[in-house]
């Protein structure tokens, strides 16, 4: 380290002007090719359909998808994450694996109109059980949860209290398995598992392999914490657990060394790409995931994220768009090589409008 201080060395002098200031920049500003849009798609809808809680997002009817992903497609950005809601909801989730399932249909009709477009598909369950958890839920033997219906809806578990329920694990990642196996059969480039099962990336390895998908990517939701953060989500993918929470699968927010255990498995298990879910407030763990492992690795600025800065944009507190790509300048920083943000087509329409260095000032 230079030993020489003040007055020889004066800071300053790097952010003298934008010239100095570009000298000295360390991370490059964001591009369009780091972003990922996602899409909602939903059955028995005509149009398009305002998210209360996501000012600027909307779910999309599967006869429109094509002409929104193409519009995405065009202004810049590289890849989408779709997201279902689909008509028929069970306690298994069966209409998350029919060959003609929402998101199914979703990834057909956009690999027709943009098939340079990457189409990364979110596998999880919660958006097609009736219960909104995120694989199969089973009473424990003893519990007075016999019947997961109406009753258990008014005395809902807190979760830290006596469990009265368990996600099956292993029921799940099969069920998982079939899932992605039916996103590639509609011709998915990469498949996204975001439930938090354990072994949920060997078992959808194992089927792409034998289903004669080999090239077929497995993004992993790697560290996923549980979050107060996904709480505008849950009204977009219409997916909010009707009984207790998702602490039992999704990790704890105290944690760190945690998630890197979790990717270490998931490379193990066979994935191509980490991800880290939410990024705001975990930058230290994108840190860390890009430093200690040096693999793939995206971020997940989740709705409550979008949600807080459009917010406070809409009141006038802050400005929008500055905050916002200071936001995902931050999560570039940190280590995210791809940042999925529901405002990635926001940004290609600023970016549009001026220099994006300019933009940034
Ligand atoms: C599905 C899933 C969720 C999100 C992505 N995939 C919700 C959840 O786990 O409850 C959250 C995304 C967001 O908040 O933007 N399991």
């Amino acid at each position: 380290m230079a030993d020489a201080v003040f007055p020889e060395i004066r800071m300053r002098k790097r952010r003298k002007d934008e010239a100095a200031r570009m000298k000295y920049r360390q991370t490059r500003a964001i591009s369009l090719r780091d972003l990922i849009m996602p899409i909602f798609v939903k059955e028995g809808i005509s149009g398009k359909k305002a998210i209360a809680s996501m000012p600027g997002i909307y779910q999309f009817p599967v006869r429109k998808i094509a002409g929104e992903a193409g519009a995405i497609y065009r202004s810049g950005i590289p890849a989408v994450i779709l997201f279902g809601i689909p008509r028929h909801k069970d306690d298994g989730g069966s209409s998350s694996y029919e060959e003609t399932g929402v998101v199914q249909q979703a990834i057909r009709e956009i690999k027709k109109e943009a098939p340079g477009l990457s189409v990364i598909a979110d596998v999880c369950m919660c958006e097609y059980t009736s219960h909104g958890h995120c694989g199969i839920v089973k009473p424990i033997i003893g519990s007075r949860l016999s019947v997961i219906g109406k009753k258990s809806r008014r005395r809902p578990d807190a979760g830290h209290r006596t469990p009265i329920f368990e996600v099956d694990n292993d029921a799940t990642i099969e069920i998982l398995a079939r899932i992605s196996l039916s996103y590639a059969n509609a011709g998915a480039d990469i498949v996204a598992p975001s439930a938090m099962m354990d072994g949920q990336v060997k078992a959808i390895k194992e089927a792409l392999k034998k289903g004669g998908y080999p090239g077929v990517k497995i993004m992993s939701y790697s560290a996923k914490y549980a979050s107060s953060f996904y709480a505008p989500f849950r009204d977009a993918a219409e997916s909010p657990p009707q009984f207790g929470d998702r602490l039992t699968y999704q990790m704890d927010y105290h944690n760190s060394d945690e998630a890197l255990l979790e990717a270490r498995l998931d490379i193990g298990e066979g994935a191509d790409m980490l991800m880290v879910k939410p990024a705001l407030g975990y930058a230290d763990i994108i840190y860390r995931m890009k430093k200690e492992l040096d693999f793939p690795l995206a971020c997940y600025s989740v709705s409550g994220e979008y949600s807080m800065i459009k917010a406070a944009a809409m009141k006038g507190y802050i400005d929008e768009r500055k905050v916002a790509l200071e936001a995902l300048t931050g999560l570039k920083r940190a280590g995210a090589d791809q940042i999925i943000t529901y405002y990635a087509e926001e940004v290609a329409g600023w970016m549009e409008s001026e220099s994006f260095d300019k933009a940034q000032d």
